[in-house]
């Protein structure tokens, strides 16, 4: 009877994955707020600025029409369509529309992907640092995540031998490719990326490229895996480049040969993606002139940090090459960036992520920040975190 009430309430194992550590720096930061007290927050990785006003202007039309009702599957046909139209626009590739399937923010779309690709059991390899929900997201499904260490000699990327490897010590099913990165912010220039396609292509292994910060890119061009091979499953969003996080929609390109497979899927765990935001999206693409002057703000703001986190003591990060992060080493300061978070948020009111939540290795030596806010608040941030760091010990 114990036994029949504790397996009541007893949540199951696959759902103790770990929390966001980032979750708890903004509760703190909320409760210095509430006090009255100013934080600049460099914790969120998401953009400052509205969707763009084509978005808003369309949705708010269909909104005046009244029904909004479910839509075709895989989406909306002229939204499938203006992503491909985005393909040929901006990578130069031919993509057939019926390639494109339109999901709930590029976080729908992996477990559309893992469930697509992979069975319980399987291993996927994912770069350290990386993001944290793919390796949850794939626990969660009973596949097994396999970190890979990057290193500063190939620009903190995955390299093909590091991945071969990991496979020739037990065979891998898959591999997540991020270019740009979070919470790093680097890229894999288009051979570097080709290279690591053709290597795991070659062995058997899945690709699944995410692209959600492509379009955010400041020394060169990204390169999406859809150009390199027709197998990878690529995976993007409106969320960054098009500031529409909330809005809760992406897409994926797929080979032919998972089409049907995903439809199945997204039939039986959404039914459809939330329409209005499929008609914001499908208008957002010609809100780009507004979306680029966003990104010219990060630019600038990229520009602040690079040259004034430096002058106020931290002096060592990783390629700041794309999206909106720079992920910057501490471990002169401290070997605890959960405490050093802490400390900085008390002590100079600059919000930043601790790299724990990023990389179970060696995340305790760095700190994420986001520098998707104004440039006088990176100015305010660099000076904050100046003053701070001339008072706390080496
Ligand atoms: C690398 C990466 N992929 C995917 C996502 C998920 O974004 P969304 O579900 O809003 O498309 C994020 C969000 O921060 C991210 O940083």
């Amino acid at each position: 009877m114990l036994e029949a009430a504790k397996q009541l309430l007893t949540p199951s194992k696959r759902s103790n994955v770990p929390p966001f550590i980032v979750m708890d720096v903004m509760a703190a930061a909320a409760a210095i707020e509430a006090q009255g007290g100013r934080v600049i927050h460099m914790e969120v990785g998401q953009p400052a600025a509205p969707a763009p006003a084509t978005a808003l202007k369309a949705a708010k039309v269909a909104l005046e029409q009244g029904r909004i009702g479910y839509t075709e599957t895989l989406g909306i046909p002229t939204l499938r369509a203006a992503i491909a139209r985005h393909y040929a626009q901006n990578y130069d590739l031919a993509l057939d529309p019926a390639r494109v399937v339109v999901t709930t923010g590029s976080s729908g779309a992996f477990i559309m992907a893992f469930l697509a690709l992979f069975e319980p059991g399987d291993r996927v390899a994912l770069a350290n640092p990386g993001y944290p929900p793919y390796r949850h997201i794939l626990s969660a499904l009973g596949c097994e995540p396999v970190l890979i260490e990057t290193f500063a000699e190939t620009r903190w990327a995955m390299t093909g031998k590091a991945l071969i490897a990991a496979h020739r010590s037990q065979p891998l099913k898959g591999v997540v490719i991020a270019s740009p990165a979070n919470p790093t912010g680097t890229m894999m220039d288009a051979d570097a990326l080709s290279k690591l396609i053709a290597v795991a292509e070659a062995e058997g292994i899945r690709v699944i490229s995410d692209e959600i910060y492509h379009g955010l890119d400041y020394t060169f061009a990204a390169e999406t895996a859809a150009n390199l091979s027709e197998r990878a499953v690529v995976i993007n969003s409106f969320s960054k480049y098009f500031c529409m996080t909330g809005w809760r929609i992406g897409w994926m390109v797929v080979p032919n040969s998972l089409i049907r497979a995903v439809e199945r899927l997204q039939q039986n765990l959404a039914i459809s993606v939330p329409t209005l935001a499929q008609i914001a999206a499908e208008a957002a693409f010609e809100g780009r002139a507004e979306m680029e002057s966003v990104k010219h703000g990060y630019e600038e703001n990229r520009h602040i940090l690079t040259q004034g986190l430096p002058k106020a003591g931290l002096e060592k990060f990783l390629p700041v090459d794309g999206a909106f992060y720079l992920y910057a080493d501490i471990s002169y300061f401290s070997g605890d960036s959960l405490d050093f978070a802490k400390r900085m948020l008390n002590e100079a009111g600059v919000a930043a992520t601790p790299g724990i939540d990023f990389d179970p290795v060696s995340g305790h030596n760095f700190l994420r920040f986001c520098y998707a806010g104004s440039a006088a608040e990176m100015h305010e941030a660099v000076e904050r975190i100046g003053n701070w760091l001339a008072k706390t010990p080496r």
